[in-house]
């Protein structure tokens, strides 16, 4: 199903969004992979090609800050262009930035939510044109655990997944009628350079919070993307702690709550 399809993949440098794109590539897809550093993107460019199954294939490399909308726009017109209308998007582009709270200046969150939230709307709103035309395709974007629960430490990155959530759900059934399919990816923690970062301003507090659980690998999770696009998932929910938080995140809200409270309790005893 997957085979010889166009699949346009911000972010697709590094990390998820890399690790998806190689799997779509030894699928047979053409791909366009979007984010701003030029050598990193020349890289995963020859990484991506190397797995191709086809001489055939197209992969095309573009720089673009998705939180400037003339940029991706542009990228996207280029992309429609150079290969041919997106089957699939995958809006990975992301950045977290977790510190307390008064550590977070006001253009830390600022910057979060152009680059998370509108860099995943410029990109929805410039394939859909095309997709509505073709009334076909299908939208991934991804969201976080953070984006189902708030978690210490996590306000600027949390509301900004909490935003792309908020905007999946409303858009599934409007994109439904247009023939148009919607998938909304909870990755766990993932071993990228972006959780590496993260690890470098997290408080203490958090780290405990998030020492329980396991960490991925972006292959493991783009194998779980690809799942999810193959059935038609709408939450895709790599392992069992996503997928149980995911449906009962609500109702266990108060007993999660209860243990990040004793956790912090515990780490700020030591501090
Ligand atoms: N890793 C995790 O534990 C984890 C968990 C849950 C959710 N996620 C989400 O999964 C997605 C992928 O994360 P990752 O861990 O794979 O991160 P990553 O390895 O740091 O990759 C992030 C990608 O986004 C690009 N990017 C960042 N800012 C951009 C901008 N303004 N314009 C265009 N491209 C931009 C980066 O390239 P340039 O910097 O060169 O632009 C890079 O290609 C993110 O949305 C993240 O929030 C990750």
């Amino acid at each position: 199903m997957i085979k010889k399809q166009h699949s346009i993949i911000t972010g697709g440098s590094s990390g998820i969004g890399k690790a998806t794109a190689k799997l779509l590539a030894s699928l047979g897809n053409n791909i366009t992979i979007i984010s701003r550093d030029i050598n990193k993107l020349e890289a995963a460019k020859q990484e991506i090609k190397s797995v191709c199954i086809s001489p055939e294939q197209k992969v095309l490399a573009l720089a673009a800050d998705v939180s400037d909308r003339l940029s991706i726009e542009s990228a996207i017109f280029t992309a429609i262009e150079q290969i041919s209308p997106p089957d699939i998007l995958i809006t990975s582009a992301g950045i977290a930035h977790p510190d307390y709270f008064q550590n977070l200046s006001i253009d830390v969150f600022e910057q979060t939510m152009a680059v998370n939230y509108f860099g995943t709307l410029y990109c929805i709103k410039a394939v859909l044109p095309v997709m509505e035309k073709r009334k076909k395709g299908h939208i991934v974007m991804l969201s976080s655990g953070a984006g189902l629960m708030g978690i210490y430490g996590y306000s600027a990155y949390s509301s900004s997944k909490f935003a792309i959530r908020g905007l999946a759900e409303s858009l599934r059934g409007e994109l439904k009628l247009l023939g148009i399919n919607l998938s909304l990816v909870y990755p766990p923690d993932t071993d990228t350079p972006q959780l590496e970062q993260e690890n470098k301003t997290k408080p203490p507090e958090t780290k405990a919070i998030t020492a329980t659980a396991k960490t991925w690998t972006a292959e493991a999770v783009g194998q779980e993307i690809i799942k999810g696009i193959k059935r038609n998932s709408f939450m895709i929910t790599p392992g069992s702690e996503m997928s149980i938080l995911a449906k009962i995140h609500s109702l266990a809200f108060p007993l999660i709550n209860q243990y990040f409270d004793q956790t912090v309790a515990k780490v700020r005893k030591n501090l």
